[in-house]
């Protein structure tokens, strides 16, 4: 059996509580792309996680799998793992052969990338953490992967070919001066002992065969989506993306198991009540004037409604785990949700944040789009074109502020009657039975209607 967590809108939608909330009954949790740019948040009786890198699965004892499709910065991942043992965790952490690691030199390149772009429309808001040179790297068959830091001998070889053509691309191209994130032999040393740290704890695995032993072995596995189906490289808004696939179909490449093994199981599509996004783009739906840095956007919503927006930000907190920025905010978007369901094939929802949006006097829910005069119900494949859409609302009444943890306690006919018929209006659309209803940030604020594992 095999569940597919995946994000079905910006990123941020909830998925390490739910990973959390069902990740119980699964023997591992394997992430099969992304990097330390995810921020996934856990609340185990009141103690928050937020884990970048290991799977959410950790804080309930699972073995982490991170998977070839994903990108993995050493630093990051031992940091995060002595943090958790400090804490009183013992993640069992197991890294691809085959994934690409992320250098020093690619975050510094990741941040000359956006500077350049900040005075345009092409700035994407990064995490800075290095995400897409690595995939660049990757893709263009120069990249470092994970063996290879168990190679002293190859190791040095590859950062001789590729740190000078970094270097010149830093220095010639962009005007930059290097510093020590260039330097072939610190970079090497640094590196070889987090090889050492791999090899030593037993770490790393062929993650395809590593993963199909334990279903043969009669074990569960869930995969944990980081970003979003908007932010997908192949399926988002180009070039406002990441630089992986967060889609369903991300599960088979990115871990080296089938795509039947993955169609064959559950696929959880993750929805916030309401959008937010941290980086720059378009969001036909979004309230208020934009927050932070977003060229190009900052004539979008200003001004309007911009109570709204406040409010859902500081009763959802929400502010990016990675890097702390104000996220801009929006109401449901169905187009984005339609699209979302299609490419992913999802058999159930988990819908978060519903008590965020109690004591609003209306919510409203973006139900299609105007474009060029006539009405489209799912997402255009420009986001130029999707820049010129405009929603069309359906207003809902709002809710009142109850106890939420009663709510959970008590199931699905103690929600609000009004966000009862929000939760059908989104279960109807997609055509997707509503699995799970988030009513708070902890693991028993969760309405479960139904369990993907059962
Ligand atoms: P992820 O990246 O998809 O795992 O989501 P994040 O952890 O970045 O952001 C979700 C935030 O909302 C976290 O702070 C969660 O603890 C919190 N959260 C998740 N579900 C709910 C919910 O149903 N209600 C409320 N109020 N907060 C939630
Ligand atoms: P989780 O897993 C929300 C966004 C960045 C930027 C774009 C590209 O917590 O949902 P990148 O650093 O990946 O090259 O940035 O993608 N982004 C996220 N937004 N949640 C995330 O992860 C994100 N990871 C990246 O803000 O717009
Ligand atoms: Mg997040």
């Amino acid at each position: 059996m095999t569940v597919t967590i995946v994000g079905s809108q910006l990123g941020d939608e909830g998925k390490g509580g739910v990973v959390d909330l069902w990740g119980d009954a699964v023997d591992v949790v394997a992430r099969y792309q992304g990097g330390d740019n995810a921020g996934h948040t856990v609340v185990e009786d009141g103690t928050e996680y937020k884990l970048s890198l290991v799977p959410s699965g950790a804080v309930r004892g699972k073995v982490g799998v991170l998977g070839n499709g994903c990108v993995v910065n050493p630093s990051t991942l031992f940091e995060e793992i002595d943090d958790l043992r400090e804490r009183g965790l013992d993640p069992d952490v197991r890294v691809a052969r085959r994934a690409h690691v992320i250098f020093p030199y690619h975050r510094v390149l990741d941040g000359i990338e956006e500077d350049v772009k900040s005075d345009s429309d092409m700035k994407v808001g990064t995490t800075g953490r290095g995400i897409g040179p690595t995939y660049e790297d990757k893709a263009g068959r120069r990249g470092i992967r994970v063996a290879d830091l168990l190679d002293s001998e190859g190791l040095r070889e590859k950062l001789e070919y590729v740190v000078p053509q970094k270097q010149r691309l830093a220095e010639d191209v962009f005007g930059v001066e290097t510093g020590e994130e260039f330097d072939i032999a610190s970079l090497y040393e640094e590196y070889k002992s987090y090889g050492e740290r791999l090899a030593d704890e037993d770490m790393t695995v062929e993650a395809g065969q590593f993963l199909t032993d334990r279903i043969a072995d009669g074990d569960d596995v869930m995969f944990e989506g980081a970003q979003g189906t908007l932010i997908d490289i192949d399926h988002g808004n180009y070039p406002y993306v990441t630089s992986s696939n967060p889609t369903a179909g991300g599960a088979a490449t990115g871990t080296g198991l089938s795509p039947g093994i993955v169609g064959g199981g559950e696929i959880v599509g993750i929805v916030k009540a309401y959008l937010t996004r941290v980086g720059s783009g378009p969001l036909p739906t979004e309230l208020g004037g934009v927050v932070g840095d977003t060229p190009g956007y900052d004539e979008r919503g200003e001004g309007d409604n911009e109570d709204v927006a406040e409010y859902i930000r500081e009763e959802g907190g929400e502010y990016g785990t990675v890097t702390g920025r104000p996220r801009r905010v929006g109401w449901l978007d169905m187009p984005m949700l339609r699209h979302s369901a299609r490419t992913n094939g999802f058999t159930g929802l988990a819908v978060n944040h519903i008590d965020v949006l109690s004591d609003l006097d209306e919510v409203k829910v973006g139900h299609s789009y105007d474009l060029d005069g006539e009405e489209i119900y799912t997402v255009p494949a420009t986001t130029e074109r999707w820049s010129d859409c405009e929603p069309n609302f359906r207003t809902f009444d709002g809710w009142d502020d109850v106890n939420w943890s009663d709510v959970a306690d008590e199931g699905y006919d103690a929600i609000p009657e009004n966000a009862r018929a929000y939760l059908e209006y989104v279960s109807d659309e997609l055509d997707t039975d509503v699995y799970a209803v988030g009513v708070g940030p902890g693991r028993e604020e969760t309405v479960v209607l139904e369990n993907p594992l059962e």
